[in-house]
């Protein structure tokens, strides 16, 4: 069953922004040899309408990254799979994810990047909450900005559903408090 979800940007929206953002990173990255290394699962839907805008060559990394609270401490741990990002030493690196929340993520594999001896490291996100951001990162592409509620669509999740809604809204009821 799923809960009831209010849209809050609709797909034509969403696709006028990420054409957008894929002409400015075709500008910029022309004549780069650029990686686009994508947070999975979230930014996949996000990954696969941009790159399709992006006329320049490039080659596309899938990372994994889970983070755990620790029982103890505030401390979050991120756990980080690159099985399937190829070499980025030399590259310039695009760290793709689907939203920036609390910027953990992000910063997190910013540094990780670089220890990989990339030419250079930028982020782009579809979405960017109000309020929530625990480490300053200014990202260098930013779909849309978004208020402080928890939204699903468009790849992201809530309990790893609602990823195939081709919009992204907020979800309604009693279980859309996951944080
Ligand atoms: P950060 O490290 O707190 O910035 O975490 C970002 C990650 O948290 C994203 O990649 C999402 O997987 C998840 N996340 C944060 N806010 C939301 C939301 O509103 N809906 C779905 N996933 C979210
Ligand atoms: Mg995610």
């Amino acid at each position: 069953m799923h809960n009831a979800v209010k849209v809050l940007i609709s797909e034509d929206e969403i696709r006028e922004r990420v054409h957008a953002l894929g002409r400015q990173i075709e500008a910029d990255y022309h004549g780069k040899p650029l990686t686009i290394a994508a947070v999975l699962t979230g930014s996949l839907i996000v990954l696969a309408d941009l790159i399709r805008r992006i006329g320049v060559p490039h080659r596309i990394a899938l990372i994994q990254a889970s983070s755990y609270k620790g029982a103890t401490t505030t401390a979050t741990t991120l756990v980080i799979n690159e099985s399937f990002a190829p070499d980025v030493a030399d590259r310039d690196v695009l760290l793709l994810d689907d939203i920036l929340d609390t910027g953990q993520t992000l910063s997190a594999l910013i540094r990780h990047v670089n220890d990989r001896g990339a030419r250079s490291v930028r982020t782009a996100v579809l979405l960017r909450k109000i309020g929530r951001q625990e480490v300053p990162l200014e990202p260098d592409y930013c779909g849309f900005t978004i208020p402080n509620a928890f939204v699903v669509g468009y790849g992201l999740d809530y309990d790893d559903d609602y990823r195939h809604l081709p919009y992204v809204g907020i979800l309604d009821g009693p279980e859309a408090t996951p944080h």
